[in-house]
């Protein structure tokens, strides 16, 4: 028989859910043998606690699955693509959600995957960009070297083309030169003695007609012997410079003072009254080594052209400084100038633009100047004037 009273069944069913409401699902009410109301309200609660069981141990297994997918999404968010769901055997919605989410990774993994291939082979194309342009950059580098290297022998072919030509103009120069002054030499020479002759035979006619009665009658014969006699001595004068070009020799150089040399040629040549002359020579000028002679036979030619070519006055300017270790002589006039066509002949032997020159001044000057190793250069303008600058090398100690 069962002792149990109502009031302990009643309070052991007080018991179960006060457990049940703690958590314990493992809690069963006990039944009599009774069988009476008390049991059925046992039996009902024990059902009860049953489906209250399941229903907690399905809603834990959801939240584990659930909490499983979250790890996974965050795995993958991570970049760790090994990530995946694993599949039960339940067939149950969370095995239909892992599908999908194992095939979304599978989705994230390949792109992801094809993405890193797109960017290395953009990588790598870029750098192979890079080296093209380096390269480009250094192949337009060495063309504009070579470039250069081409302009510069090409400037330097160019200038000692320059060179030969003058120098071979120079040659052609002084071996006409040589020529002219052999054959000037020789002629003059030859013409000296009869033109002495005819002198002599001038003056004695000239001293028998002055007394006689044809110098009353015919007075043109006195005058017609006076011009023969002139005539006599213009031609001694041409003589006498052909001579003097024909002995243009190697210079006897010594010590000088340009000043010097400046003013004692000025002494020797006469300077029209209607020309102004202005000397501009520097003081102190360094002495140079030149044949005195010689030089101031160059600076009588130039002087003496200066003056030919301000037959109207006009003002000349002779200037002597020291530049570039050079001396240098400037003589400049206000005269009529030349056209560049005279100016690239003036240098040439027996070239002349006048009725009585020969045209041997500037080539004298020029054999002389050029023996001297230094220049002689002409700047000149039509009805300006013109400007020989003429540079002597200084000593070198
Ligand atoms: N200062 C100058 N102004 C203008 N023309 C000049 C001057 N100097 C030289 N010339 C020109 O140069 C030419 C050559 O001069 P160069 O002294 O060699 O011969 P030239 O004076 O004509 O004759 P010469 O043999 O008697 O000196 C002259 O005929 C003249 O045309
Ligand atoms: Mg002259």
């Amino acid at each position: 028989m069962d002792k149990t009273s109502e009031k302990e069944r009643i309070n052991e069913m007080i018991d179960a859910t006060m457990k049940v409401s703690r958590g314990d699902y493992y809690i069963q009410v006990g039944l009599s043998d009774k069988m009476d109301e008390i049991d059925s309200l046992a039996m009902g609660l024990n059902m009860m606690i049953d489906d209250i069981k399941a229903g907690t141990v399905g809603l834990e297994y959801a939240n584990n699955r659930i909490e499983e997918i979250i790890n996974i999404i965050q795995r993958v968010a991570r970049g760790d693509y090994a990530a995946a769901y694993e599949i039960s055997s339940k067939n149950d919605i969370f095995d239909a959600l892992g599908m999908g989410i194992n095939m979304m990774i599978d989705d994230i993994r390949n792109s992801t995957e094809e993405l890193h291939r797109v960017n290395e082979e953009l990588r790598a194309s870029n750098e192979e960009l890079q080296a093209s342009e380096e390269e480009l950059r250094a192949t337009n580098e060495e063309l504009q070297a070579s470039e250069e290297e081409l302009r510069s022998s090409n400037e330097e072919l160019e200038a000692s083309n320059e060179e030969l030509r003058e120098t071979q103009e120079q040659l052609i120069r002084s071996e006409k030169l040589a020529a002219i002054g052999q054959l000037a030499g020789g002629v003059g020479h030859e013409l000296r003695n009869p033109l002495g002759a005819i002198k002599n035979a001038v003056y004695y006619i000239k001293g028998k007609v002055a007394k006689s009665e044809l110098a009353q009658n015919e007075p043109r014969v006195m005058e017609f012997l006076d011009i023969v006699d002139d005539e006599i001595n213009s031609s001694n004068k041409i003589i006498s410079d052909l001579l003097g070009f024909s002995r243009v020799g190697k210079p006897a150089v010594s010590s000088a003072r340009i000043e010097k040399v400046i003013e004692s040629t000025l002494t020797r040549t006469p300077i029209p009254e209607n020309i102004e002359l202005t000397k501009k020579l520097d003081t102190g000028l360094p002495e140079v080594n030149i044949d005195t002679d010689q030089i101031q036979q160059v600076l009588v030619n130039i002087i003496t052209n200066a003056t030919q070519a301000m037959p109207e006055g006009g003002k000349l300017t002779i200037a002597a400084g020291e530049k570039d270790s050079f001396l240098e002589v400037e003589i400049a006039d206000t005269g009529f100038g030349m056209t560049q066509e005279v100016v690239d002949k003036i240098f040439d032997p027996l070239y002349t633009t006048k009725a009585k020159g020969i045209g041997l001044g500037l080539a004298v000057c020029k054999s002389i100047i050029d023996r001297h190793e230094g220049s002689i250069e002409v700047k000149s303008e039509v009805g300006k004037g013109t400007t020989f600058t003429i540079k002597l090398p200084l000593k070198t100690e």
